[in-house]
């Protein structure tokens, strides 16, 4: 093997990025598929901690906070809406929930996640103040879950 090969390799993909515009390029349908679920699954893994400790079934009230804090900053609508954008409808082979109404109604999407960091930061707050005490306070963050996974039938 030559030893030139990474050099070229690097010299090509500087090249290629040089000539990509602005916006960001298709990726790989299956690449963005699992990259879009792993954004999701850290919304799920963070609301199901909040969960867990409100409902009692585990004793870890101080986690409260810190788990909040974590669910906003995965609740962010910009890395929500970027690991959708591409319109995967119909292609790759990584198994996939989401249905072609995202991308026909791709402003109400948008704002399903807006609403969701808005929901999220405002718990992240209530749980710095120590606020944040009953699991009935956690529903207009559940409630946003709802929005794309049932009323707007983001998710099959
Ligand atoms: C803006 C719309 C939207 C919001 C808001 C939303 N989701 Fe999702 N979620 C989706 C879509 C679409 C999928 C399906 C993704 C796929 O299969 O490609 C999904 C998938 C998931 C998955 C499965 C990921 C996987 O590995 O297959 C989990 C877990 C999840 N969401 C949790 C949540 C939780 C918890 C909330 C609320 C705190 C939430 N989501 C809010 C749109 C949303």
């Amino acid at each position: 093997m030559s030893s030139r090969l990474p050099l070229l390799a690097a010299a090509f993909a500087l090249t290629f990025m040089a000539c990509s515009p602005a916006m960001s390029a298709d990726a790989d349908p299956d690449a963005i598929i699992k990259y879009r679920k792993g954004v999701m699954d850290a919304i799920g893994a963070k609301t199901g901690a909040l969960v867990a400790i409100l409902k009692g079934d585990v004793d870890l009230k101080d986690a409260l906070a810190p788990n909040a804090e974590a669910l906003a900053a995965s609740s962010n609508a910009a890395v929500i809406t970027g690991a959708f954008r591409q319109n995967t409808d119909g292609q790759g082979n990584e198994q996939t929930k989401a249905t072609a109404k995202i991308w026909e109604d791709w402003d109400r999407f948008e704002k399903a996640a807006n609403d969701l960091q808005a929901a999220a930061l405002d718990i992240s707050k209530t749980a710095a103040a120590g606020e944040l005490t009953s699991f009935d306070q956690l529903k207009p963050v559940l409630s946003q879950c709802g929005v794309c996974h049932k009323d707007a039938g983001f998710r099959n």
